[in-house]
C-alpha cells in the first residue's frame, strides 16, 4: 500500500519505518529540511533503540522516502497519517495548530480519494474539525473529492517504540465507515494478526480511548506515589506493598513503581488536556485533577529529603550533589518534564551545585541549563561523584542498578545516596556502610 506520513517525530518515524518494513511504500513529510536531508542519508535525529537500522534498511531498499513537500508525499498515497506534535498550551489545553495546518495543506493538495488518519494524540472532536477544515479547502479550490478522516491513536512507549509498533497489544481504529475500517484492517494485518487485536469503534470513542489509557496509567502511578508517601509516615515499605497488591491479578504489577512522578511528553500533557476537555463540557474531573496535583508534588519529594538531611549541617549552600540520570525514564534522551530538572531547579535555587551524568541525555540537559554555573554535566558516571556531598539516582538506567559501590565510596565525600527510583536494597546499602534514603520507606 502507498502511505504518506506527515511528521517525523517519535510516532511518525517509528510508524513509517515499521510500515515500510512490512513492504508498504511510505513517503514521510517534514517541514524541517535538515531533518529530511539527514533521514535521506539514513541518519535518525531521535534516540530510539532499533529505529536506525529499520530506517536505513528501508531507505536503501527504496520503500521509505523523505520530502519537505506534502504535495509530493500525498501524490500516490491512499492513507495520509497525521503525526505532528500537539504540545500543551500554558493553560493545559492542547495546541492543535500544527494538526490543523496539516489539515489545510491536505485540502489544498488533494487530487483523489484519501483516508486521513489522525495518529497524533488529539482531543475528542478533532477528527470532525479536520474533516471540516479539509472540506473548506476543497470548496475554496472549487473541487469535489471524497475523503475520510479516521482516528488511529498510537500507544507506543519511548525507548520501546519499535517493539510496541511491531507487536501491539491492540490497534484502535475509529471510523464509522465500514470500507475504511476494512482497508485499515488490511494495512495493520501484519501487526495485529489475531483479529481481536484490531478494535474498531466510533471516531470519538477512539480519540477518547487514547486519553483514557494514558490517564489510567498516570492514575496508577500517582496512586502508588500517594501510597508511598503514606508508607513513609506510618513505617511501612512501599516496595513490599507494591508486591502485595500487584499479586492480585486485578491490580497487576505494572505501572505501580513509585518514584519521582511521571514525566515525558505524554502523561503530563494528556492528563492536563483531558482535564481541560472535561471542563469545556462543564464537568469537573476531580480524580484527574488530583492525579496531576499528586504528580507535581511527587517531583519535589527527593529534593525535600535532601534539603531536610543537610539542614542540620548548615544547609546545601556551596555543597555539590552528584546526579545519575537526567532523562524522564531509561532508554531515551528525552528530558521533557523530566523529574531530574525539577530536582536541579529546587536545589540550585537553594544554593547547591549539581554535577550530573546520563548515558544519553547529557547534551539535552546542557542545552536546558546553558549558562547556569551551578549545573555541570559530565560524560562519565563516576566523574559526577568527584567532590560531591551525596549521590542522587533519578533515572532507572540499567547501568545504575549494580554500580561499583566501593568506587562510589572512594570518590564521593561521604557515603550518602538518595535514590528516587528504589534501585537498591536498604539492608544491603546499610551493610556497605551507606546512609541510604529512598522512596516510600521511613528514613
Ligand atoms: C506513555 C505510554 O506508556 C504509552 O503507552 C503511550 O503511547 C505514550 O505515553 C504516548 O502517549 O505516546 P512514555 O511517555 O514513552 O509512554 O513513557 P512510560 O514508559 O509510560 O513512562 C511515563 C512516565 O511514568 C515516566 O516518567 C516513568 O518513569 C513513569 N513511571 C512509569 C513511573 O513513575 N512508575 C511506573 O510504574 C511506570
Amino acid at each position: 500500500m502507498n502511505l504518506c506520513i506527515v511528521g517525523t517525530g517519535y510516532v511518525g518515524l517509528v510508524s513509517a519505518a515499521c510500515f515500510a518494513e512490512m513492504g508498504n511504500d511510505v513517503c514521510c513529510v517534514d517541514i524541517n529540511p535538515e531533518v529530511v536531508e539527514n533521514l535521506r542519508k539514513g541518519k535518525v535525529h531521535i534516540f530510539e533503540p532499533g529505529l536506525d537500522e529499520i530506517v536505513k534498511r528501508n531507505t536503501e531498499q527504496g520503500r521509505l522516502k523523505f520530502t519537505t513537500s506534502i504535495k509530493e508525499g500525498m501524490e500516490h498515497a491512499l492513507f495520509v497519517f497525521v503525526c505532528v506534535g500537539t504540545p500543551s498550551k500554558p493553560d493545559g489545553s492542547c495546541d492543535l495548530s500544527f494538526v490543523y495546518q496539516v489539515g489545510k495543506e491536505i485540502g489544498q493538495n488533494m487530487q483523489d480519494y484519501k483516508i486521513v488518519v489522525d495518529k497524533s494524540t488529539v482531543p475528542v472532536g478533532t477528527a470532525d474539525k479536520m474533516r471540516s477544515i479539509i472540506a473548506e479547502e476543497l470548496k475554496a479550490r472549487g473541487v469535489s473529492l471524497e475523503f475520510d478522516v479516521v482516528s488511529n491513536p498510537e500507544f507506543l512507549k519511548e525507548g520501546d517504540a519499535v517493539n510496541d509498533f511491531l507487536k501491539p497489544d491492540r490497534v484502535v481504529v475509529g471510523t464509522e465507515n465500514v470500507r475504511t475500517a476494512e482497508l485499515l484492517k488490511a494495512l495493520y494485518s501484519p501487526f495485529a494478526r489475531s483479529r481481536d487485536k484490531l478494535i474498531v469503534m466510533s471516531v470519538r470513542s477512539a480519540e477518547m480511548t487514547k486519553y483514557a489509557a494514558n490517564c489510567m496509567l498516570a492514575t496508577k502511578i500517582s496512586f502508588i506515589n500517594e501510597i508511598s508517601n503514606i508508607c513513609e509516615r506510618v513505617g511501612a515499605d512501599v516496595r513490599d506493598v507494591r508486591v502485595g497488591i500487584g499479586s492480585d491479578h486485578r491490580i497487576g504489577y505494572q505501572f505501580i513503581y513509585p518514584g519521582m512522578g511521571y514525566g515525558g511528553s505524554c502523561f503530563p500533557k494528556d492528563v492536563k488536556a483531558l482535564i481541560d476537555t472535561s471542563r469545556q463540557y462543564e464537568f469537573e474531573p476531580q480524580l484527574l485533577a488530583s492525579v496531576d496535583e499528586v504528580n507535581n508534588r511527587q517531583k519535589h519529594v527527593l529534593s525535600g529529603k535532601i534539603l531536610k538531611y543537610f539542614e542540620p549541617q548548615g544547609g546545601v549552600v556551596g555543597k555539590t550533589l552528584a546526579i545519575w540520570g537526567l532523562a524522564f525514564k531509561a532508554n531515551t534522551d528525552d528530558v521533557r518534564e523530566a523529574a531530574a530538572f525539577e530536582l536541579i531547579r529546587d536545589l540550585t535555587a537553594k544554593g547547591m551545585k549539581v554535577r550530573c551524568f546520563d548515558p544519553v541525555a547529557g547534551p539535552n540537559t546542557r542545552k536546558e541549563f546553558a549558562g547556569d554555573p551551578n549545573v555541570e554535566v559530565v560524560d562519565e558516571q563516576y566523574a559526577a561523584l568527584e567532590g560531591a556531598a551525596a549521590l542522587a539516582v533519578v533515572t532507572e538506567w540499567n547501568q545504575f542498578r549494580n554500580p561499583d559501590f566501593e568506587r562510589i565510596k572512594k570518590t564521593i565525600k561521604a557515603p550518602l545516596i538518595f535514590d528516587g527510583r528504589n534501585l537498591y536494597s536498604p539492608s544491603f546499602m546499610g551493610e556497605l556502610g551507606f546512609a541510604y534514603f529512598c522512596i516510600g520507606r521511613k528514613d
